[in-house]
């Protein structure tokens, strides 16, 4: 069994491709024994599809009649996008618009579904035909774990319960004979339910104390029958740092009521002023760093309040909405969220998900904000086109850690300093999947600095390594509909592997993961 790797990091500077290397730290990392050491949870790297712009209409779904070829109305190069991104999760119908949606109203004969109107974005008028039987259906075809969000701010708990009933119940009931009414005769055995979606804002504006009771008064209707190990019940959680929403709902709701708490963290420099998509300068990449960062802090701070109450472990943190979030696209609808990928959401997507997978022990998902056409959008379309963003081939090359053990590791890391303020410039993360094949993903955040690292990996007994790099010349890069492989993930060789000693040169802005095995 492995116990240590050592790591040290040179520090050295980039001029052109050329480097040169001006400063040296190293490090002995202890690693814990793997049979303490937890399974990173591929539904960490789970998605999320809201009716917020052109996510949904017009970007999953163009209807059966569309030119565009299609499985049931769901576009086919977006489902083989995400087939192979292997999303094990997706979040439906909201954020906010799920607290205004009403299921019932998106089941059944397409020219009987009344209309609504779209509050929270862009006032639009849907009608309803993207429903529980389309979301379901494209989950199953994904082979991904639908994960429902209930209304709670103006729905009612027999239309949540019935929900439950309607997606679950085997047996006869009112909710399974209209499901076999409108041709499904299995239920779909949805598993994971979001009770509500930030209730302290768009989903009620209420107090935590007010919440965990409304919590408790939905969840008692909500049956486990017909999902093995019953159904799994999240809480609207925090908002960033707000340790008192989790302090009160970990202290009102009793432990077999709650599964997961959730917490949502953006990477929004100023809501007042969230800077341009693409046209960033350094100062705003930092900021937007910064803000990434923080969410290292809030998932520590989060899990104390939880372990406080819960030693055991026993309730899951659920990030259920990360990502950055910038002014729209020029031109483009404010109230519809669409903004370009570039290299910074890179930098992003890489140093997040090595934080998650680092707390492995309490953050059991986590959901992206938007799957495509929306924020930090793993697909971009344009009517017939389809791209795949930066942050794609960062989840894309990272899926090896789903459901792998955690390797944990510790180093101190170089700085990323802008102006009077530094940083933290690389997150690393490590695992072994159940095939013997060990992962280590390196995000390297800084504008001109490369690191090379050394990791002493003889405990781990590898024989031959490979790895790919997903980098670029410039942050603001992106792929476009005109262009839309200028950043895709390239093989990376610019290591050596000797006698089970490694030592990688990481550019700038890079994301790289290796593979070893034995
Ligand atoms: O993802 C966009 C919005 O951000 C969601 O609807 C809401 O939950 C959050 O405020």
């Amino acid at each position: 069994m492995y116990k240590k790797i050592s790591l040290t990091v040179l520090t050295c500077i980039l001029i052109g491709y050329s480097q040169i290397i001006i400063g040296q730290s190293k490090i002995e990392i202890e690693l814990t024994a793997a049979e303490n050491a937890p399974t990173i949870s591929k539904h960490i790297y789970g998605h999320f599809a809201e009716h917020l712009g052109r996510c949904i209409y017009e970007g999953f779904y163009v209807g059966e009649n569309s030119t565009i070829p299609n499985s049931e109305g769901v576009r086919i190069d977006i489902i083989n996008a995400l087939k192979e991104l292997q999303i094990p999760n997706l979040r439906w119908p909201g954020g906010c618009f799920a607290d205004t949606y009403h299921w019932m109203d998106g089941i059944g004969d397409l020219k009987e579904r009344p209309t609504i109107v779209n509050t929270w974005w862009g006032g639009v008028t849907e009608d309803n035909s993207f429903g529980t039987h389309n979301f379901l259906n494209l989950c199953e075809e994904l082979g991904a774990e639908p994960y429902l969000s209930g209304n709670v701010g103006s729905g009612g708990v027999q239309e949540l319960a019935d929900w439950v009933q309607y997606t679950n119940f085997k047996g006869k009931s009112p909710m399974s004979d209209l499901r076999r009414e409108n041709g499904r005769e299995e239920p779909w055995g949805v598993k994971y339910w979001g009770v509500g979606n930030e209730a302290w804002g768009c989903g009620g504006n209420m107090r935590p104390e007010y919440y965990a009771d409304i919590y408790k008064k939905y969840v008692t209707f909500m049956s486990d029958a017909d999902v093995e190990g019953g159904i799994y019940k999240i809480a609207s959680g925090a908002s960033n740092d707000d340790y008192n929403w989790t302090e009160v709902l970990m202290k009102n709701i009793p432990k077999n009521m709650l599964q997961g708490v959730a917490l949502h963290h953006y990477s929004v420099i100023d809501w007042g002023a969230k800077g341009p998509d693409v046209n960033f300068d350094e100062e705003t990449y930092f900021k937007t760093m910064k803000e990434s960062w923080l969410m290292e802090e809030l998932i520590v701070k989060h899990t104390a309040i939880m372990d406080k109450y819960d030693e055991e472990k026993k309730v899951d943190l659920i990030v259920d909405e990360w990502g950055g979030w910038y002014e729209v696209a020029e031109g483009t609808n404010p109230g519809f969220l669409y903004q370009q990928n570039t290299m910074r959401d890179a930098m992003i997507a890489g140093m997040n998900l090595n934080i998650f997978n680092n707390h492995a022990d309490r953050v059991k998902m986590a959901n992206l904000a938007q799957a495509v056409n929306v924020l930090q959008a793993v697909i971009l379309t344009d009517k017939e086109k389809m791209i795949l963003t930066p942050t794609y081939h960062v989840m894309n090359m990272y899926k090896v850690h789903q459901d792998a053990t955690l390797i944990p590791l510790s180093f101190e890391s170089p700085m990323y300093t802008y102006k009077e303020e530094s940083l933290p410039a690389l997150t690393v993360s490590a695992s072994k999947d159940e095939n013997e094949k060990t992962h280590i993903s390196f995000t390297n955040i800084d504008t001109k600095k490369g690191s090379t690292v050394s990791i002493d990996l003889n405990e781990l007994g590898l024989k031959n390594i490979t790895g790919s790099i997903l980098s670029s010349q410039n942050l603001q890069d992106h792929n476009t509909f005109e262009n839309p492989d200028k950043i895709v993930p390239k093989e990376f060789k610019d290591f050596k592997f000797k006698k089970g000693m490694l030592e990688v040169t990481i550019p700038p802005f890079s994301v790289i993961v290796l593979e070893g095995s034995k």
